[in-house]
């Protein structure tokens, strides 16, 4: 299938809430546009959740990140299974084959119901043509399912549920890592969230937690986390609309941990959307007694940028907030350098796959080297606005040396005036014992009951 520009009439890009279809059916819609690049899994679903009713936004989620997260091998299957793949004007019909197979596979749905929904949603489609091919398939895999997925599990993408050209990466870069990488990539993250130590300690927020029944165990590395046994609802986080807590990875914690904000100075976070580390540097400056840091925002997207602007509502918090391409900078600087800067770049995320399952479907091997590209603009660009002395955190949710270690090697061999530091240079009592060093900072693998996988790199300007 060539998933290029065209939209198909059936799937309108900007839909109306209605509030009046089937969770089945705006799956449909979103994993044919997430098939035919029509944007991330998180944006589709941001656009579409009002399309359901909010009883079945669940129902919705747990479509939509199933046929994501299992993608690799049910579209092994979905292909050994038909004779011709779909064209790309049905793509919307091969939407509807994945769920009917992820549904049978992972869910509960009784295989009849799930069949007959399956061949429903072609009509619904007006693709009344496809029905008869959608039931043979399916009937045929409730048949085969044990033989045909013998046959497929030799394939790398069937074997570890991964695509291969990613399988083939990791193994290249991180024999030792890959199968500690391909687990925690596969595997639900542990719902983690970020005490503000400005106003709770994370020892008398984790008890205020066992009262109300919900177990937590502290995170290792990062002070400020707590990992929950059970997932609960944000709502049910004493607090959390006053700000004592947000939702954040352990291992995005440290970033606020590494760069230490402190009285008086000037901080840049260049990247910042959604904001879960401009909130953490905020909080690391109050809770040292401290509110006179001043905190610059800069993000690209204007409809991202809004959340930073709601996740600092909630945290009762302020900030100059900028909506700019950070390596533009007379659309932006006004010439005042900064004490810190938090450069924390858009990448592959091949170290949170857990969290965006549609880095399965979409990302290509060609999006490495544009995105080295896209970061070192941005570094180059960034470093200016840093006064002499001051410390740049560079940091990625990556797995790709090229965006990490290499990205840095090659910055430090052009920029005479950047030394790379130890990790805890501005943070004396910060254990650096996480991930592995590598030859410029440190590289974070994700662990299935653990942190996400993160890139950091601390420089200095001489
Ligand atoms: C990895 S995310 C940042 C996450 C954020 N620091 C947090 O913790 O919530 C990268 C962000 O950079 C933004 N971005 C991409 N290119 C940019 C550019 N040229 N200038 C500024 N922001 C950019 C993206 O829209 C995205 O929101």
């Amino acid at each position: 299938m060539n998933h290029d520009n065209s939209f198909p009439s059936n799937t309108s890009q900007s839909s109306k809430s209605t509030g009046q279809q089937s969770a089945r059916q705006v799956a449909i819609k979103v994993i044919t546009n997430i098939l035919l690049q029509q944007g991330s899994l998180s944006t589709q679903l941001a656009r579409h959740q009002l399309d359901v009713a909010s009883e079945h936004a669940p129902m919705l989620k747990e479509l939509c990140f199933g046929v994501c997260r299992q993608y690799p091998r049910l579209n092994s299957i979905a292909l050994h299974l038909l004779a011709h793949p779909f064209e790309e004007k049905d793509t919307d019909l091969y939407a509807v084959l994945l769920l009917g197979l992820y549904q049978l596979t992972y869910m509960n749905t009784p295989d009849h119901a799930a069949v007959n929904e399956t061949v429903e949603a072609c009509r619904i489609l007006n693709k009344d043509w496809a029905t008869k091919l959608m039931n043979a398939v399916l009937r045929r895999y409730q048949r085969e399912a044990d033989d045909i997925v013998e046959i497929l599990e030799t394939q790398p993408s069937v074997e570890f549920n991964m695509p291969k050209w990613l399988v083939k990466r990791f193994n290249k870069h991180w024999p030792e890592h890959l199968e500690e990488i391909i687990e925690a990539s596969n595997t639900h993250p542990p719902m983690c969230i970020r005490v503000n130590e400005s106003l709770v300690s994370r020892e008398t927020y984790k008890e205020q937690l066992l009262d109300l029944g919900i177990n937590t165990e502290k995170g290792e590395f990062s002070d400020s986390a707590l990992y929950l046994k059970n997932a609960v609802r944000v709502g049910e986080l004493p607090g959390f609309d006053d700000g004592y807590v947000s939702v954040q990875d352990e291992a995005a914690q440290l970033s606020a941990h590494i760069l230490s904000p402190k009285a008086g100075e000037k901080v840049l976070d260049a990247c910042a959307a959604p904001g879960g580390k401009t909130g953490h540097l905020l909080e690391k400056a109050n809770s040292a007694g401290l509110s006179s840091m001043e905190l610059t925002a800069v993000e690209l997207e204007s409809w991202r940028m809004e959340k930073i602007e709601s996740n600092l509502e909630r945290l009762g918090y302020s900030a100059q907030l900028i909506c700019a391409d950070a390596s533009d900078l007379d659309a932006w600087w006004d010439g005042e350098h900064f004490d810190k800067i938090l450069l924390d770049v858009p990448c592959t995320a091949t170290g949170v796959i857990r969290r965006n399952p549609d880095i399965k479907i979409n990302r290509k091997p060609a999006d490495i080297d544009d995105l080295v590209i896209i970061q070192r603009e941005i570094l180059n660009k960034v470093w200016t606005t840093l006064k002499s002395g001051g410390f740049m955190l560079y940091a990625t949710c990556s797995l790709m040396p090229e965006e990490n270690e290499q990205q840095i090697q090659h910055f430090l061999a052009n920029q005479e005036d950047a030394k790379e530091v130890a990790l805890n240079s501005l943070a004396a009592d910060l254990a650096v014992e996480w991930g592995i060093p590598v030859s410029h900072g440190r590289q974070l693998f994700p662990q299935a009951n653990g942190h996400d996988g993160f890139y950091y790199c601390l420089l200095q300007k001489a």
